[in-house]
């Protein structure tokens, strides 16, 4: 069991769309042969789509299910990648799948250099000091300089880099790159990738297979990298601080394999988990896990669900009874799921590292803890402030019920944020993406049956309020109004301007409105 937990590596792709992920994943699965020829994965949800065809993708819930986590094998280790939102509209997914990663591949344009989302996400992964590599993709175009986006990522990112290949050439004239940690030179051949061993920067093989120009260039980002930069230090790395770089082209299939194989040698296995009693080690004997995602099925007649389970220690067996921390109840787990590019199959069992899908009868929500029957909660899924925010108005009053039953299952599907006011009745929900809100009014008439008017409000953001219970109460009393609870009965504000939120800060010194919920 122990060779089979040290094996994994449990990784999530961090980009903007269209950096390039679709493809980047493409090909790591053509490379661990679980696809034969790419073109496979070209479910490209999302991005480009209006609403309407983003509901029709979603009806079809088949690809977006099977292709949550993808499984490979690849240099003796098994990998599983756990597949993110294209669209930035429901990029409240991704956060909530980067805390079921052990590292994450950052995917860089290199046109456009460091993004939005790419911002966003690496929070996210900084918060956790979840260890990170880079790629530096679509180097086949005229993109921007090396150590311009170098420096963009150290001050944008936040994290050092390290670079592990550099180009030779640019857009058209990019030939490959030179490893700088053992001198391989890789070229981009008529065949793929032709990998040479050299002397070192100098070697005369480089003179003879590129323009003089090209490699003047490549020299001295040469003696810039290795005399100015810090050498790459695996420490730094692992607490999240220091991240290698990779540069290639997707597409054209270079230097994928590079970043699998530094995948397979850098990346940690499974990491020891913080819950609410004590660490949790992967290669304690006794099974544990937590629900990160629940993805709802999209048949009315079967309102049925999948619970995505991230494996944190020891095995996990077909049939096996665990506990469910929350509820205290014993369940039996009888089909897990495992997932293999487009196809999924029931399982026998999962190790420390994976990732599996079983049924979930309305009984899971995100965050929930199973164990073999210890009791304990893993820490690790804060709920983050919306960004905007609307007040559900139900069309027909005799609909009441279905729509707090939507709502509610909604929320601990994660589709939304639900704040109950502390007064009054109508509730509000809050959204990272605004075409969430469509969809959100979409299933609530087509699954619940309830038809419902959305009003959006101006909210400058939801802050959860913690502190002494009496100055908590005293801040609640004075703003009535703006207070909510969340679907875990903490207290939020939710501040309707800038202004207001300051000047609380100011008059509660005791209180703290945080802009995540704390665990
Ligand atoms: P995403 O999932 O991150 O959104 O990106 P995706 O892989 O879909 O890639 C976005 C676009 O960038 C695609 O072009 C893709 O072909 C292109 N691309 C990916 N890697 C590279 C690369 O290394 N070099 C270059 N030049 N282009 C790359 P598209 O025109 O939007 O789609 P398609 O017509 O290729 O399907």
């Amino acid at each position: 069991m122990k060779a089979e937990i040290a094996k994994r590596r449990t990784f999530a792709i961090v980009s903007h769309p269209d950096a390039g992920k679709t493809t980047m994943t493409e090909k790591m699965l053509w490379y661990g042969g679980a696809i034969r020829e790419a073109g496979h994965v070209r479910a490209k949800r999302n991005r480009k789509h209006t609403t309407s065809d983003w509901m029709k993708i979603e009806q079809q819930r088949g690809i977006s299910v099977s292709s949550s986590v993808l499984n490979f094998p690849y240099a003796g280790c098994w990998f599983n990648l756990v597949d993110t939102p294209g669209h930035e509209d429901f990029c409240e997914d991704t956060y909530r799948a980067l805390t079921a990663v052990d590292s994450a591949l950052v995917l860089i344009d290199s046109v456009n250099g460091v993004e939005k989302q790419t911002i966003k996400l690496m929070e996210v992964c900084r918060m956790r000091h979840t260890p990170v590599i880079a790629f530096i993709n679509k180097m086949d175009l005229d993109g921007r300089d090396v150590l311009d986006l170098l420096d963009e990522i150290e001050r944008v990112l936040g994290v050092r880099t390290a670079p592990f290949t550099l180009p030779i050439g640019y857009g058209k004239s990019f030939a490959g790159v030179f490893g700088l940690r053992n001198n391989t030179l890789h070229a981009m051949g008529e065949e793929g990738e032709e990998e040479i061993a050299l002397s070192g920067i100098d070697d005369p093989e480089l003179d003879r297979r590129f323009r003089a120009s090209d490699l003047e260039i490549l020299r001295e980002r040469h003696a810039f990298a290795t005399g100015a930069m810090d050498p790459f230090d695996k420490e730094a790395f692992l607490a999240g601080e220091q991240c290698p770089v990779f540069f290639g082209s997707a597409i054209r299939n270079f230097g994928v394999k590079q970043l699998l194989e530094a995948f397979a040698e850098l990346a940690p296995g499974p990491l020891p988990r913080e819950s609410d009693v004590r660490a949790v080690d992967p290669f304690e004997e006794s099974f544990s896990g937590f629900v990160f995602k629940i993805q709802a099925n999209m048949d009315p007649n079967h309102r049925d669900r999948t619970a995505f389970i991230r494996v944190c220690s020891g095995m996990f067996e077909r049939g096996a009874k665990v506990l469910h921390c929350r509820s205290g109840k014993q369940i039996r787990l009888a089909a897990p799921t495992a997932f293999m590019a487009q196809d999924k199959e029931v399982i026998d069992r999962a190790y420390a590292g994976d990732i599996v899908g079983i049924n979930d009868p309305g009984l899971f929500n995100i965050g929930d803890t199973l164990t073999a029957g210890e009791k304990f909660r893993f820490r690790g899924i804060p709920d983050f402030t919306p960004e905007h925010f609307s007040r559900v108005v139900l069309m027909n009053p005799l609909k009441s019920k279905q729509l707090a039953k939507g709502l509610e299952q909604l929320s601990e599907e994660g589709a939304t944020q639900l704040f109950v006011p502390v007064t009054g009745s109508q509730c509000v929900l809050g959204v990272v993406g605004e075409l969430q809100f469509e969809v959100l009014q979409w299933r609530l008439q087509t699954e619940y049956g309830a038809e419902t008017r959305f009003e959006q409000l101006s909210v400058f953001g939801a802050r959860w309020v913690v502190g002494p219970e009496e100055e908590a109460d005293r801040f609640r009393k004075a703003h009535l109004n703006d207070c909510y609870r969340d679907k875990k009965d903490r207290l939020v504000c939710l501040f309707p301007n800038e202004f207001r939120y300051n000047l609380a800060v100011k008059e509660y010194p005791e209180l703290r409105f945080l802009d995540k919920s704390e665990e």
